[in-house]
């Protein structure tokens, strides 16, 4: 990537091979002239939220910058990124959404996330550090800045407007208004699940801004939660990708004997299956972990695993991350363990497991859905 700041070699996380997407776009690169053109200073505490694979962070590295990110991989990439860089990784803080989030800011940059809800919670958390003099200054793809987006900003912060489009980028430009009354932040938000899904049925679920499904249970899930696997008894069992956390919260309270392991790389999405588990004084073992996929989790050493895989519009990331965490699935279990998939009939999951487990059974099925097993030989 070429920008004011010198020339940098980015690579996204982890780094696939066969699909090599860049990791920036013209977004990160408008942002990036526009501040060296206006030669906007970089002073004090700059803020970056949302960076895709810590682009951003990286050009600007000589300015301190602290990032802020929901994504485990975006947050790995900007230290592989850092590094080849050669950049010290104590250059730049990195920050989660979690993590509270510094006192005071006087640059604040943001990449537009693609879920609305995380902008707004996150705005609404960083606005009382922003003050009259703070540079506000978003980037997105135009296909991705709504006029909702831009009244987030007008709400939360103060006046804003946006610029020409450039290769199909835009910013955002908002003037801080410290006066303004900001409305309360609505995130987490929790909801009381439908009777009629199994062991979760008028539970609570907890979910913070910008985890899947967020505001109702997901078709999909509610399918997956219908047709559990049966079997109880001690047995370590994962909740994979596992978003607010009800399809493990529903496995602990049926066997109370299995320890769940919840996985996820958002790092909101783990601690709203956390706090879901919490909510619900779920008896047993829990462990929540923010990771990619299974890596990390030993070999042979899991009994079950049960995953709802991301599916994004984007059909080759889908495939990328599901054959992921089939591949890893695979390895995590033990012989005998057994694998549990829901998903999008017109998928095709069913081809991906009998290759990599050679075999795969239809468990349950509607129009839309399929809930598909794989046992590990
Ligand atoms: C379709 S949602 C399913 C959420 C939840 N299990 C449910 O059924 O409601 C897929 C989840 O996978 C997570 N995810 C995406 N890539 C991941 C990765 N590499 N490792 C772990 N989780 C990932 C997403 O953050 C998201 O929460």
């Amino acid at each position: 990537m070429t920008t004011p700041w010198g020339e940098f070699s980015l690579a996204r996380f982890p780094e696939d091979q066969r699909d090599r997407l860049r990791a920036w776009d013209a977004s990160d690169e408008y942002l990036l002239r526009h501040l060296a053109d206006q030669d906007v200073v970089l002073s004090g505490t700059v803020v970056v939220l949302g960076d895709r694979w810590g682009a951003l962070v990286t050009a600007l590295a000589q300015h301190a910058p602290v990032q802020i990110t929901d994504s485990y991989l975006a947050q790995e990439a900007t230290r592989v990124n850092l590094a080849r860089n050669g950049i010290e990784p104590g250059t730049v803080s990195l920050l989660t959404t979690q993590d509270v989030p510094p006192e005071r800011i006087d640059v604040l940059l943001v990449r537009v996330p693609k879920s609305l809800a995380l902008l707004e919670d996150q705005l609404l958390r960083l606005a009382p550090a922003v003050h009259e003099g703070t540079v506000v200054v978003g980037t997105g793809m135009v296909k991705e800045i709504h006029t909702s987006t831009l009244d987030l900003f007008e709400r939360i912060l103060g006046p804003t407007r946006t610029s020409l489009a450039v290769k199909k980028a835009r910013l955002i430009f908002c003037t801080p208004d410290p006066s303004l009354e900001r409305p309360a932040n609505p995130w987490p938000y929790s909801y009381t699940l439908p009777e009629g899904i199994g062991p979760v049925s008028g539970r609570m679920v907890v979910n913070h801004a910008g985890v899947f499904c967020a505001d109702r249970l997901d078709i999909g899930t509610r399918f997956f939660l219908a047709h559990l696997p049966r079997t109880r008894g001690e047995r370590r069992v994962v909740d994979l990708g596992c978003g607010n956390g009800v399809v493990g919260t529903a496995v602990a309270l049926a066997d109370p004997a299995a320890e769940v392991l919840f996985v996820d790389e958002s790092f909101q999405a783990v601690a709203s299956a956390e706090a879901t588990y919490q909510a619900n004084g779920v008896p047993g073992h829990a462990e929540f972990r923010v990771g990619d996929g299974l890596a990390g989790v030993p070999s042979g050493s899991v009994d079950l695993v049960l995953n709802n895989p991301p599916f994004h519009s984007h059909q080759a990331t889908t495939d990328a991350t599901a054959w992921r965490m089939f591949t890893g699935a695979r390895r995590a279990l033990r012989p005998g363990g057994e694998l549990w998939v829901i998903g999008n009939r017109h998928l095709g999951y069913h081809v991906k497991l009998r290759r990599l487990f050679g075999n795969s059974e239809l468990v349950a099925s509607d129009p839309k859905f399929v809930v598909l097993k794989a046992v590990k030989r």
